[in-house]
């Protein structure tokens, strides 16, 4: 079967989705599949270079806006050509943190509160006191935690701000919520061991602590069984919900028991340094052996 790794894209996250596509090309199995990198810029590119190479699956190692949100989907969609894993309302709902909040929110499962404004001219540094410090700013539809900070005074709110402005239109302002962060990665259905993570240099899973070596420590979390079975159910939960397919990761914090959903991700990373491998490999299955199922799935 030929196989277009499609990677790179536009967004703040396009050097993540490098290293995501070559460590998926690294890893597929060559006796089943031919692999066609395709770095790609823009849509054109994407529509040229599929048409070009007549694959029959595209499996896709973007991130972000234009590759995560549902755009590409539905350009592949159009164009008749499968790709793996979520479609297009699922891949444009959990890009927007907003809206997807909503959604888990109203199907009654915990996420930080939060404000959400429309560029600076919303901005309401009042709401913000009456939110309690500290808070956590993000732009809207951001990944890896790119213009994401952690802000503890008033005072440093006005930078925090402006930056995640420069990157997406719709702010979001949630209260820090101090507790046990962890991710739960699902592949067809099946809930993987979870992940705890403890950053190394900072307060919270920056961008750092996600992608340099012993920028965080991440390994299997033991929890009460209880606890554990609830946190499970949430994720899976929160994954059908947004009518996620294939496989997805959700991202959570856990504060007195209670798991708090961060963030649904329909591509979540792959490179050397992520969680979904590692999920992964801690249910005994390589990251050959992950790529086979995501395809397998894909094509279903
Ligand atoms: N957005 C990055 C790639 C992740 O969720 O892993
Ligand atoms: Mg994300």
């Amino acid at each position: 079967m030929k196989i277009g790794v499609i990677m790179g894209g536009t967004s703040s996250e396009r050097e993540v989705s490098l290293q995501t596509g070559q460590e998926m090309i690294r890893h597929l199995d060559r006796n089943r599949y031919e692999v066609i990198p395709m770095v790609i810029d823009q849509r054109a590119d994407l529509i040229a270079q599929v048409q070009q190479a007549g694959i029959e699956l595209a499996l896709l190692a973007l991130h972000g806006q234009y590759g995560e949100d549902g755009t590409v989907q539905g350009t592949l969609e159009t164009l008749g050509i499968p790709y793996t894993g979520s479609g297009i309302l699922a891949s444009s709902l959990c890009m927007n943190k907003q809206m997807s909040k909503m959604l888990l929110k109203a199907a009654g499962v915990h996420t930080p509160a939060g404000l959400c404004w429309q560029g600076m001219d919303d901005y309401d540094p009042q709401a913000v006191g009456q939110l309690g410090y500290p808070v956590i700013v993000k732009p809207n539809m951001g990944g890896s935690s790119i213009g994401i900070q952690l802000v503890h005074h008033e005072q440093e709110m006005l930078p925090a701000v402006q930056e995640a402005c420069s990157l997406d239109q719709t702010i979001l302002v949630e209260p820090y919520i101090k507790g046990t962060e962890l991710t739960c990665s699902i592949v067809d259905g099946e809930v993987l061991p979870m992940i705890g993570i403890r950053s190394a240099h900072s307060e919270w899973f920056d961008y750092q602590a996600k992608y340099e070596a012993g920028g965080a420590e991440e390994k299997v979390i033991q929890l009460p069984p209880v606890i554990e079975q609830r946190v499970r159910e949430v994720a899976l939960a929160s994954y059908r919900l947004l009518q996620c397919k294939v496989y997805a990761r959700v991202d959570m914090i856990l504060c007195q028991d209670v798991p708090y959903v961060l963030e649904v991700n329909t591509l979540p990373g792959m490179t050397a340094n992520s969680l979904l491998p590692k999920s992964a490999a801690a249910a005994g299955m390589t990251f050959t052996q992950l790529l086979d199922r995501i395809i397998a799935s894909s094509l279903h």
